[in-house]
């Protein structure tokens, strides 16, 4: 992206946030608001006030309230750093942890807080929030959250499931045998796996041991794994929405293995709720879809997949535990041979097991033509979020 790409905030808020506020876009914004205290956004020499008015959202420049509160949070972002949220080419996590929101008043955490609303009314994402609806799918019929599919059941009746929920399991996939011979795979890179050899990532358990967590590009040392990406079974399954979805075994870390040892892990070994564009890219990113080949099966004990079903194309907060009994909330123990199936915008997480640990989850996904266009080989979205911080775009990378 070029300076020239950049959006002139003042421009932005005087010309389009008016017509967005009196649109689809400020009633789904004005889902978002419960709670939140005013907040400043800052650009430069302008700022703009977002505050809650009778039920709507209202945007105004700064000072016009005659409140001496009236700034609530203070967030000042540099013209790239705009630019990249209003786009969501960054989240503010995103922003936050390059160091590119300076807050001024309040914390960094009213800017998390008013996101949702944020990316409702720059991008149209609906707020999903715990309600205690039932969810139904797109023929208004309520949808089981335990229900388990094969591969016996019919396109249309998995599409509408998938629709749904943007995360499914289907039993049996793979056969015992098909299992034990990519678990041999799986063995054999671990062994060869280093610390720092970039084709691995490592935690450290509470000895300050390294432990092996995951296997990237897995899929380019093993032929029996590169194949994956092309077998029918999952084909099927990452095309029941979209049809424009391909593999990546070159990017994106290729088709990966999670490998979830038991203990108190420091690094990235268990994952608290996320989507898989939590840090930005959204556009680029989705609606990829990830399928997990259960190699051993996964429960609890060793921290199998959650989810809030129905959340993909939204925004939904990260729940706390009270909020899972009014959320569709799905927990999915598999056994060996299923595979999950999720959407990257779907929340979930990847939970620290309770018991003995040692998930081992083989993951082959599949994306949209957007990503294929914006993040060349060897390289992931998160390389290209990182490339857009200050210091980053200072030194003429990143643009
Ligand atoms: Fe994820």
């Amino acid at each position: 992206m070029h300076a020239a790409d950049l959006i002139d905030a003042e421009t932005y808020h005087r010309d389009i946030v008016p017509g967005l506020l009196a649109g689809e876009r400020g009633l789904l914004a004005a889902t978002g608001l419960a709670g939140l205290r005013p907040l400043t956004l800052v650009v430069d020499d302008a700022a703009w006030t977002y505050r809650a008015q009778d039920g709507r959202l209202r945007v105004e420049p700064r000072g016009t309230a005659p409140d001496a509160d009236a700034d609530g949070s203070v967030c000042s972002l540099s013209p790239h750093a705009w630019t990249d949220f209003v786009t969501q080419l960054r989240t503010a996590a995103a922003l936050a942890i390059a160091g590119d929101v300076r807050v001024e008043g309040g914390s960094v955490l009213d800017l998390f807080a008013w996101e949702p609303a944020l990316r409702a009314l720059y991008q149209g994402v609906p707020v999903f929030l715990p309600t205690g609806a039932a969810l139904t799918d797109r023929h208004g019929r309520a949808v089981d959250l335990e229900r388990a599919w094969t591969l016996d059941d019919t396109d249309a009746d998995l599409a509408d499931f998938f629709d749904a929920t943007g995360v499914m399991r289907v039993r049996g996939v793979f056969s015992a045998d098909e299992v034990a011979a990519l678990d041999a795979e799986v063995d054999r890179l671990a062994a060869e796996a280093r610390v720092g050899d970039d084709r691995s990532w490592w935690a450290q358990d509470e000895s300050g041991a390294d432990v092996l967590c995951r296997l990237v590009y897995a899929s380019e040392r093993s032929r029996m794994i590169g194949d994956l990406a092309r077998d029918p079974r999952l084909l099927r399954l990452s095309s029941l929405l979209h049809d424009d979805l391909a593999p990546s075994t070159d990017r994106m870390e290729g088709i990966g293995v999670l490998l979830k040892p038991s203990g108190r892990l420091k690094g990235l070994a268990n994952i608290p709720w996320h989507t898989d564009c939590g840090l930005g890219g959204h556009h680029i990113t989705c609606p990829s879809v990830a399928i997990g080949i259960q190699l051993t099966g996964s429960s609890p004990e060793t921290g199998c997949l959650e989810a809030v079903a129905g959340t993909h194309g939204r925004t939904c907060p990260p729940p706390d535990k009270g909020d899972l009994g009014d959320l569709p909330y799905m927990l999915v123990p598999t056994d060996p041979g299923d595979v999950t199936v999720h959407i990257a915008d779907v929340l979930h997480a990847s939970p620290a097991p309770t018991g003995a640990g040692g998930r081992r989850t083989m993951y082959v996904t599949y994306h949209p033509p957007a990503l294929f266009e914006h993040v060349g080989p060897g390289l992931a979205v998160n390389d290209l979020i990182r490339s857009r911080s200050a210091e980053q775009l200072e030194a003429g990378l990143g643009r």
